[in-house]
């Protein structure tokens, strides 16, 4: 069998005819001042994720040159090449929208351009899944570096850190404890470094997911943004994927298997990691023909220990977890729980990796030992019932223990412009013991998923301190945020689903020890009303908009649209 072609002779230009293309690529390769020697190297694609619209990528000019110095170092030739950046907060309606487009060109340019491995460079929530869904698509061997997570900034004595702080204070400033002029304040003093949020958000979870299914190198998951260690993770990382171009390396299918996914879901709920990661995990997963099933969510999440101690739940930030141990030390204490037979990026096992002493002591004060967790059970459980006949996300880890068995009175939002307008009137009719409920903000809707079913308490509870509701929606939440809240709730209320049939006054129960959420209303009057439904009409009709709205799944198979997953 003739050699498979490496470097720039890989998948050549359809012209006709072989060697005219190849010559006609090296000839234009060679504009950019490439030797002959260089041009005959093996090419590790550099795929990175810089953009002025990404503030937590914004150190990524210098972990590129990192990257570029290992592929060197070690034979290959690093070729950088864009696709688009997803920055959390600068995209509207939402960034969830556009990770499948980014997973696309992802795949797309990684399979396009001639490369014999690909360092994948990521960091903000979207980013890492979007590139983890790409390269599995894809089918090359890929090897991920994260920009990992920001250091706390400072106010009155007090550490912040992006975005539970945010929240927190938010809260306290619509409740009327703390001024405008303080807000204004701690505006500048809530994100002070390079990097991704710098609690257990979505983006420090999907780094340990990252980590934990085996495609990044052991240890670099929470290595802050600005520590030296994070340029010598891109540095090798890039000799990794050097090493890959020159003697073939695992694809990401070897990797990313039903058990180091079980793996990753096991880390999740250790970490009390973000309700995001759950669609990720799934829309990674599907891209290789794995799922992730709820019910084994849940069996899983009453047997792993909470054993880490972080904000958005806990009291500590991400530099604390590196300092501590990081996902080393967690890895540790869940090892009788892992499948250690899954092999990472480098080849070695699971096994192996545990079988080297630690370097440093664990600090068990933020990443507890299984004899002493935070809590005996995981953080996320999934629910289902009458109104979530096909599942949807507890944090439980997040939310006041009094709430988690709990059954109210309905108060209804048909839309985020109608949660806009009427949340904070003062004659709304709601009672701290309310249940807020919010339609329409599930994956097909106008919104687009977003992060909303963080549906803020009211202002004349929150003003009587009122902290924490049980607020039930089809939409996500930030990794960063806390409080009982039921999200991913399906099928979602623009399909339909029960969500959709809710109505002010009617009951609701929630029970997170039977992992149940119901719609208590009389089946007849719901028979009604399931009748008199009628979807809101579709607001695209062109473009990336349309094909989101044709193709996106539900959230719990991940959001992904069907065309993208693999074919069984
Ligand atoms: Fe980028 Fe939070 S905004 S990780």
């Amino acid at each position: 069998m003739a050699d498979t072609p490496k470097g720039f002779d890989n998948g050549l230009t359809n012209y006709g005819d072989r060697d005219f293309a190849r010559y006609l690529r090296r000839s234009f390769a060679k504009s950019m001042g490439y030797t002959d020697r260089s041009l005959d190297k093996p090419i590790v694609g550099i795929c990175t994720t810089e953009s002025g619209f990404n503030n937590c990528h914004r150190h990524f000019p210098e972990m590129l040159e990192a990257v570029k110095r290992g592929v060197l170092a070690a034979g290959a030739l690093p070729v950088p090449f864009p696709v688009i950046s997803l920055g959390e907060v600068f995209l509207s309606p939402t960034s969830m929208v556009y990770r499948n487009l980014m997973a696309m060109a992802v795949e797309e340019m990684i399979r396009a351009q001639p490369m014999d491995s690909v360092v994948l460079m990521g960091g903000c929530d979207k980013t890492v899944p979007a590139l983890l869904m790409g390269a599995a698509s894809a089918g090359k061997p890929a090897a991920l570096v994260v920009g990992g997570p920001m250091m706390t900034g400072r106010h009155k004595g007090e550490r912040l850190g992006a975005c539970t702080d945010c929240r927190r204070f938010w809260g306290n400033y619509r409740g009327g404890s703390v001024s405008e002029d303080e807000i204004n304040q701690v505006e500048g003093r809530l994100a002070v470094t390079a990097g991704t949020c710098a609690v257990m958000g979505t983006a420090s979870t999907m780094a340990l997911i990252g980590e934990t299914l085996g495609m990044m190198l052991p240890g670099t998951a929470a290595i802050p943004a600005v520590h030296a260690d994070r340029l010598r993770a891109a540095e090798e990382t890039g000799e990794l994927a050097a090493a890959m171009a020159i003697n073939g390396g695992l694809t990401p299918d070897k990797i990313i298997t039903r058990a180091s996914v079980e793996n990753a879901l096991r880390v999740l709920l250790a970490v009390s990691g973000s309700t995001n990661a759950v669609i990720h995990l799934a829309a990674i997963a599907g891209r290789l023909g794995l799922e992730v099933d709820l019910d084994r969510l849940n069996t899983l999440s009453d047997e792993t220990p909470v054993l880490v101690d972080l904000k958005p739940v806990g009291a500590g930030y991400m530099e604390d977890f590196h300092t501590a141990g990081g996902l080393e030390a967690v890895l540790r204490g869940l090892s009788r729980q892992l499948h250690t037979e899954c092999v990472d990026i480098t080849g070695q096992t699971l096994a192996e990796r545990l079988a080297r002493p630690l370097t440093d002591p664990v600090d068990t004060g933020v990443i507890r030992a299984p004899s002493d967790p935070v809590s005996p059970v995981g953080g996320l459980i999934a629910l289902t019932g009458s109104l979530a006949p096909g599942g949807a996300i507890l944090k439980r880890a997040a939310a006041t223990p009094g709430l988690l068995e709990h059954e109210g009175r309905a108060v209804v939002f048909t839309s985020l412009e109608d949660l806009a307008n009427r949340i904070d009137a003062p004659d709304l009719d709601v009672a701290a013991d309310d249940i807020l409920v919010l339609q329409n903000a599930g994956p097909r809707s106008a919104s687009g998923m977003p992060e909303a079913g963080y549906l803020p308490i009211p202002k004349k509870l929150a003003r009587a301190g009122v902290k924490d509701m049980v607020r039930i929606s089809d939409a996500r939440m930030s990794g960063t945020a806390f409080g009982t809240i039921v999200l991913h709730v399906t099928p979602e209320a623009d399909l339909g689903g029960p969500l959709a049939l809710v109505r002010d006054g009617d009951r609701i129960r929630l029970s997170a020890s039977e992992k149940r959420v119901e719609l208590l209303a009389p089946s007849e009057e719901l028979e009604r009303r399931r009748a008199a439904f009628e979807a809101p009409p579709p607001v695209a009709e062109r473009g990336y908009a349309e094909l989101y709205r044709r193709s996106v799944l539900p959230a719990t198979a991940g959001c992904d649209f069907d065309f993208l997953q693999a074919k069984s």
